[in-house]
């Protein structure tokens, strides 16, 4: 214990954006750069944690002494969680797109007279929500992120209840705020039990290091 709260656990976090290919040679993304969810990863195997990290693409690099899970896709996010289960702790940081484009074509969609070709979309799985409600195998304690840009607090209670986690981290990226891309953010943690902490902007590194404290707790608690 003491320095290294989650000696024997194994901690799940996914980060990044995911890309969506229209066609060969572009994508659907959100904006992610990764820093929150990879320095999650970096604060847990501080904290003595087993930690697999499954990223989408990012420019950072692999953090020491974790177990790092490339994918693209929102799909091979989820199959990618999915194969490394089970885990005591599942954090889920990724800015997962919702929806991808119906249809892949093999070639490069090519401009023409026609104007530019219609986006057809289809929804992405919820790799929370999906994880967050299996009924066996469900990491005991699940963590969500809300990235919002207006009211914060009722967006993930409102969240919690529908993907069924047990904690929403939420942040408010409004592009005032510098969040996205940046080091720093502001979070509140919002329990399932209606619980709202606020703490200090943060560097992200110490909103993480913070954050496994606080899960190294609750997780005592749910074992
Ligand atoms: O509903 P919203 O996308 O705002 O929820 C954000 C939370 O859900 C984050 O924890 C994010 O990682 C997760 N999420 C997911 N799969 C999706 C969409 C969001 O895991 N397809």
């Amino acid at each position: 214990q003491g320095a290294r709260p989650l000696s024997g656990r194994h901690l799940l976090v996914t980060s990044g954006p995911t890309h969506e290919p229209i066609d060969p040679v572009r994508y659907l993304a959100n904006r992610s750069s990764g820093k929150q969810g990879h320095a999650i990863a970096a604060a847990a195997a501080a904290a003595g944690a087993r930690v697999t990290l499954i990223s989408g693409p990012v420019v950072l690099a692999d953090p020491p002494g974790v177990t790092v899970v490339r994918v693209e896709t929102a799909r091979e996010m989820l199959a990618a969680v999915e194969a490394a289960l089970p885990a005591d702790i599942a954090v889920f940081a990724a800015a997962v797109a919702d929806w991808r484009p119906a249809t892949l074509g093999d070639e490069k969609i090519k401009k023409g007279p026609d104007g530019p070709p219609p986006l057809r979309l289809t929804e992405n799985p919820d790799i929370l929500a999906t994880i967050a409600h299996r009924s066996e195998g469900r990491p005991p304690l699940v963590v969500g992120f809300a990235a919002e840009t207006t009211d914060v607090i009722a967006h993930a209670r409102a969240k919690i209840a529908r993907k069924g986690c047990d904690l929403i981290v939420a942040n408010d990226v409004s592009t005032a705020t510098g969040v996205m891309g940046g080091d720093r953010n502001t979070v509140q943690l919002i329990g399932r039990d209606g619980s709202l902490e606020t703490w200090p902007t943060l560097a992200k590194d110490e909103v993480a290091r913070r954050l496994v404290t606080r899960l190294a707790e609750l997780a005592s608690i749910a074992h």
